[in-house]
């Protein structure tokens, strides 16, 4: 049974078949209806959401399958039953499972015992949706993705650098991730990315210097300083990241053609300027819209690789 737990999960060869997929759905929506049964999808989301619980609900019904909401709080999800008790029993009820929740641990459990694909809706460790949906952008915008320098700059540790360094490997790009101490992935997620970067002809690197990293980017990203789960640390946060701010004089220094992305939600003023998000380099709604049509394109994929 495949899932998509984590970026890695999918090969560089698995990662372009459903990027084509996914341009391919998106071209139109509604002549495709590959999960036929119709297919019963359970969400269950354990963090707040907005882009994510709307556009699996979309891209679900469009598949011809039904968004089955499950209140992960009500349901008592590891209090009230176990992870694995839980996972057996939507298995039973449901084709695929949808789960956002905090600890990645959790959901490779839930992925062990559901004997359904389970899809990682963001964890504190990863968000392999959201780069599906950042890579599928950038490749509409510039045509191709191996080879182009990406930056992700701020809280590089979190869920989104994460997967950028991961997914951005797979896809054969350069990846720069600019954090101050404290902010930069683990040497252990560095290393898996340089292992898949090895194979495609990508690379990643830890820059500390914004401006030093942001030179002559193809694309910049950044997201939140404050995840969600760690607004204990806000102040902090905040006072240790102000230098790593997108604005304006950063992005000049990118290639004049450079896109920025954002996964949202975004603050204005903290990690990104208004300016910026609002300006011509952004095409943050593209990137919003296009996790529908990446999730469309892993729910098919995932159901014709069963067993
Ligand atoms: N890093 C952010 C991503 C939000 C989609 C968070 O985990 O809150």
């Amino acid at each position: 049974m495949r899932h998509l737990l984590a970026d890695d999960d999918l090969s560089p060869a698995e990662q372009a078949t459903v990027l084509d997929l996914a341009a391919t759905l998106k071209a139109a929506p509604y002549d495709h209806k590959p999960l036929a049964g119709p297919v019963t999808v359970a969400m269950i989301f354990d963090k707040p959401t907005l882009r994510t619980q709307s556009s699996f609900a979309a891209g679900i019904a469009e598949l011809g399958g039904h968004p089955m909401l499950v209140d992960g709080a009500l349901a008592g999800i590891g209090v009230r039953e176990s992870v694995s008790d839980v996972a057996r029993v939507l298995g039973r009820q449901a084709g695929q499972v949808v789960w956002r929740t905090f600890a990645q641990a959790s959901l490779e459990e839930m992925a062990e015992h559901a004997g359904v694909p389970v899809i990682n809706a963001l964890t504190d460790d990863f968000h392999p949706c959201q780069l599906l949906a950042d890579l599928l952008t950038i490749r509409e915008h510039k045509g191709a993705l191996s080879g182009l320098r990406a930056v992700f700059l701020g809280d590089a540790a979190c869920n989104m650098g994460n997967s950028w360094a991961l997914a951005g490997a797979t896809a054969g790009m350069h990846v720069v991730l600019s954090g101050p101490d404290g902010h930069q992935p683990t040497d252990a997620v560095v290393a898996r990315a340089r292992a898949v970067a090895a194979t495609t002809g990508g690379s990643v690197e830890l820059v500390t210097d914004p401006a030093e990293a942001v030179a002559d980017a193809d694309v910049v990203v950044t997201d939140t300083w404050i995840s969600m789960g760690k607004e204990d640390e806000a102040a902090a946060r905040l006072a240790v990241l102000e230098p790593y701010r997108l604005d304006q004089r950063l992005l000049d220094r990118a290639r004049p053609d450079a896109v920025v992305l954002h996964c949202l939600p975004a603050y204005r003023g903290k990690e990104i300027t208004g300016e910026v998000l609002d300006g011509p380099a952004s095409v943050v709604w593209d990137e919003a819209e296009n996790r529908r049509h990446v999730q469309k394109a892993v729910m098919t994929w995932l159901q014709e690789q069963r067993p």
